[in-house]
């Protein structure tokens, strides 16, 4: 029956964009949706009648309803780690003790930031959070995005090991007047540890006698962070169902919640919760995250697009499509069902995108005149995030639009230098403004597009087995040197680091 859907999108042969808005003077309208400060336009997809339908018959078959009914219950829908995925009861949405529990942690959180905020801490200025993957792509995002007009405290964001990414970070902070927040739900990661380590030297080098004073811990391991000599009064457990590319909503949200204050955080947590509702409650048609799922999965798995790009026109949201890497394409970059069985079809396309204009000046070239079909995906603001003279958002906006119109029109020549196909599919979110509450919906959007795309495609969002065999060789190699490899590797290892 699946088997029969997917043949059926794939041999479909649809109209040209511009066709099918001849023959539908109110696709806009049908193909715009609305929610949460939020517009989402997929006029300019190829998303018809039944193609619609028939991924609709999909969603039934894959039960995307009792999929979506079992996320927000709590229920065991990580089955390969045996837990349940409840980033949405950070949000107040789920099962009822998953809420409770979360609300306790989170009211945790607040009475730490009151007692910074109060001085408890000292005179503390700077904020170096410490973290990798999701235990820093969506702080990072958020205090990029929401702390421009003056974060409460200096914030910055650590993630590699290189120490050249330390030392840029601590440049200017005063370690006596700094905070490190260590963010890591297992509290094992290599790199989060060595420049949590790195940070502590740092201080002591600084004059600051006792370093572990100013730690924090962000982790849903909290016997790890106490092991690691971090006072308890200064750990902020997490749930351990709330997954590492999920978990901005909880404690490894702290430096949004302390750097840009509390009302922020609160703000980005009801954003998404009113997303989430209108994921859980909307039919399908009207569903934000489920018909977004349905073009992404219409381009991917019949189209043979392997990426598909989004371009942030809107500087606040320039760290959107890293964001966004980790979160799809760690959780559908997968060749196996949750089932266990292999996929059969393609995982999700790669992910990536830039900023506009800049991008505009770089890489579209091969979007409007490349072989490969890439769905893109525009992000922008109605309102600007600065002073300066309107004509620098009204171009900003006009250059975003011009392009999806180009896209989708393409210009015809006999000349095929200057031949522009058109008939190139994109999507436009146009977000009223950027603030805590409007970003929190475009995030759970995101999340829960992802989600749909995982369950149609009968694949687990929620593990990442993927990244273990990389961090194992690393251990081996750290361990026991250049050799057992092969003749390449062992001849780097010895070329860059001797016997190591
Ligand atoms: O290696 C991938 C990963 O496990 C991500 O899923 C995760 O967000 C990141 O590493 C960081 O993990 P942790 O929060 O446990 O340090």
């Amino acid at each position: 029956m699946t088997d029969d859907l997917w043949t059926e999108l794939e041999q479909h042969q649809p109209s040209s964009l511009t066709d099918l808005f001849a023959s539908d003077k109110d696709r806009v309208g049908r193909l715009t949706l609305e929610q949460s400060g939020l517009r989402f336009d997929l006029s300019k997809t190829h998303l018809d009648d039944e193609v619609i339908g028939l991924f609709t018959n999909l969603a039934d078959h894959m039960n995307l309803e009792g999929a979506t009914a079992a996320l927000f219950a709590g229920a065991v829908v990580n089955v390969t780690e045996d837990r349940a995925a409840e980033h949405p009861a950070e949000r107040g949405n789920g099962d009822v003790s998953a809420v409770a529990n979360a609300r306790a942690l989170q009211d945790r959180m607040r009475g730490l930031v009151e007692a910074i905020d109060a001085g408890a801490m000292g005179d503390i200025q700077h904020i170096l959070h410490i973290g990798i993957g999701g235990s820093a792509l969506g702080p990072k995002l958020l205090v990029d995005a929401l702390g421009r007009d003056g974060a409460r405290y200096d914030v910055k964001v650590v993630s590699n090991i290189d120490g050249a990414a330390l030392t840029e970070a601590v440049k200017h902070m005063d370690p006596h007047k700094t905070i490190v927040a260590i963010a890591s739900k297992t509290f094992t990661t290599t790199e989060t540890l060595l420049n949590a380590t790195s940070a502590m030297e740092w201080m002591r080098d600084g004059g600051v006698d006792d370093p572990y004073a100013q730690l924090i811990a962000l982790t849903a391991y909290p016997e790890k962070a106490l092991e690691w000599g971090i006072d308890q009064s200064r750990i902020l457990p997490f749930n351990e169902a709330v997954g590492g590319r999920y978990s901005l909503w909880c404690s490894i949200g702290f430096p949004v919640a302390l750097g840009l204050g509390w009302s922020v955080y609160q703000e980005l947590l009801e954003g998404a919760a009113a997303m989430d509702r209108h994921f859980r409650n909307t039919p399908a048609l009207q569903n934000a995250p489920t018909m977004a799922a349905f073009a992404d999965l219409y381009y991917a798995q019949t189209k043979g697009c392997q990426t598909r790009a989004v371009f942030a026109y809107d500087e606040r949201l320039r760290l959107l499509p890293d964001y966004l890497q980790q979160l799809e394409m760690e959780s559908n970059g997968k060749s196996v069902t949750a089932n266990g069985t292999p996929l059969g079809r393609k995982s999700a396309p790669v992910t990536w995108g830039g900023v506009g204009t800049d991008a505009q000046h770089a890489v579209f070239q091969l979007l409007h005149q490349g072989t490969h079909l890439i769905p893109v995906e525009f992000v922008a603001s109605k309102t600007p995030g600065h002073d300066f003279d309107t004509a620098h958002h009204e171009t900003l906006l006009v250059n975003c639009f011009a392009q999806g119109a180009a896209l989708m029109a393409g210009l015809k020549s006999d000349n095929l230098a200057r031949n522009y196909f058109g008939d190139r599919p994109s999507t436009t979110i146009l977000m009223d403004d950027v603030t805590p509450s409007t970003l929190g919906a475009l995030i759970a959007f995101y999340e829960h597009r992802t989600f749909v795309n995982a369950v149609l495609l009968g694949i687990n969002p929620f593990d990442q087995f993927g990244v273990e065999l990389g961090k194992q060789i690393a251990k081996r190699i750290s361990d026991n040197g250049p050799s057992g490899f092969d003749p390449s590797t062992s001849a780097l290892i010895e070329a860059a680091l001797g016997d190591i």
